[in-house]
């Protein structure tokens, strides 16, 4: 059962806002809140973010401030999510997700397409809860110059569409990746892994991936839907001498929950756009013939070269065959 609940944010509630702030900096080495040298607008805060087309909200327990949340616009469609604490004792229990939650669904109701945030580099119990919430780290660090010494890494998502991961994307992306995985290899996918897949070996096979990002032989592609990173796919380039202009499309993975709503075509889509764009125009592909991804492929122009039988083990312990496509890519790619 819980024992708070969120209201909006009030100037009145200034006092609880430094109070919470204070005790989540304290957890940090070297944080040090300084309200009316650097953090002044925390003496009226619904009011600044009121000022700045914004909203505040507070969770609230026994008429006590023990969590809030803010959010504003920027340019192009872009919302900030700021001012993320939560009391040290409700850590784990829920708030930070409501908490966002509102926030989020505030700024998609007001137009959002894509959320961003800034979050301390020390903050790494932060980061981890951005990222199971699919935010990918995304430009580069912050510096404060504040008497916290301050840097910051800066965190995005769109609410719906395709993004191309860097390697400091891919290595934050690595949780939501993993379970995205692991529910379409529960769910009997031949991608490569039989259920159950354990979270390390999900884990390991998507930080083997980033390094690929990093080293300039994959391109990694991941899809969001209603702001939850819900699919991928990536561009394996790590081709021979005499293939320079070839590369192979791996791991097309569409989270079951969110099926049969067009991101697997668009992530086929935009990974043809960038093979383009890397000068590969001759694409490779297998999958396990008569699943999904082989309707797909069929509907957007591969060419299926034909079928090996037995192939692979399949989840429930038989033999699968498994077919192979190709496809050769012009200047306009075709969705
Ligand atoms: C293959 C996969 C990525 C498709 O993702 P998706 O988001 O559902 O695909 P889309 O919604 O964009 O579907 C595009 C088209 O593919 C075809 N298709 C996809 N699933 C289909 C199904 N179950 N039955 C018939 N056609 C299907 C349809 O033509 C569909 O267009 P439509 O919905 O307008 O009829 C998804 O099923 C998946 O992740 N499967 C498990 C992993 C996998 O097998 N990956 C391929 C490895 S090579």
């Amino acid at each position: 059962m819980t024992d708070w609940g969120l209201r909006p944010g009030r100037d009145a509630d200034a006092d609880g806002f430094v109070a919470l702030i204070g005790a989540c900096w304290s957890l940090y080495p070297g944080c040090v809140l300084d309200v009316d040298g650097e953090e002044p607008a925390l003496r009226a805060l619904a009011s600044y973010y009121a000022g700045q087309g914004g909203a505040l909200w507070v969770a609230e327990r026994a008429g006590a401030v023990v969590g809030m949340i803010a959010t504003k616009p920027l340019d192009g469609g872009t919302w900030e999510i700021c001012k993320v604490y939560v009391a040290p004792d409700l850590h784990g229990h829920g708030v930070g997700p409501a908490l966002l939650a509102q926030a989020e669904a505030h700024a998609i109701a007001s137009g959002a397409t894509r959320l961003a945030l800034w979050s301390d580099t020390r903050f790494d119990r932060a980061h981890r809860f951005y990222e199971k919430q699919s935010y990918v780290r995304s430009g580069p660090i912050r510096v404060l110059h504040d008497i916290s010494n301050s840097l910051e890494f800066a965190y995005a998502k769109p609410v719906n569409g395709i993004a191309v991961l860097d390697a400091a994307a891919a290595a934050s992306a690595e949780v939501r990746l993993s379970t995205v995985l692991r529910a379409c290899v529960a769910e009997g996918a031949g991608v490569g892994f039989l259920p159950p897949l354990a979270p390390e070996v999900a884990r390991r096979f998507w930080l083997d991936t980033g390094r690929n990002v990093a080293a300039g032989t994959a391109i990694l592609m991941a899809g969001w839907v209603g702001g939850v990173l819900a699919g991928t796919v990536t561009l394996a380039l790590a081709t021979s001498e005499t293939r320079p202009h070839c590369a192979e499309v791996v791991k097309l993975l569409v989270d079951p929950s969110v099926r049969r709503a067009g991101l697997g075509r668009a992530l086929m889509s935009r990974l043809e756009a960038e093979s383009l764009r890397a000068g590969r125009t001759t694409l490779f592909l297998d999958t396990r013939a008569g699943q999904d991804g082989e309707k797909l492929y069929r509907t957007m122009g591969w060419t299926a070269l034909g079928t090996v039988p037995d192939c692979v083990i399949a989840a429930d312990g038989t033999l699968a065959s498994t077919a192979y496509f190709w496809k050769r890519l012009t200047a306009e790619p075709v969705s």
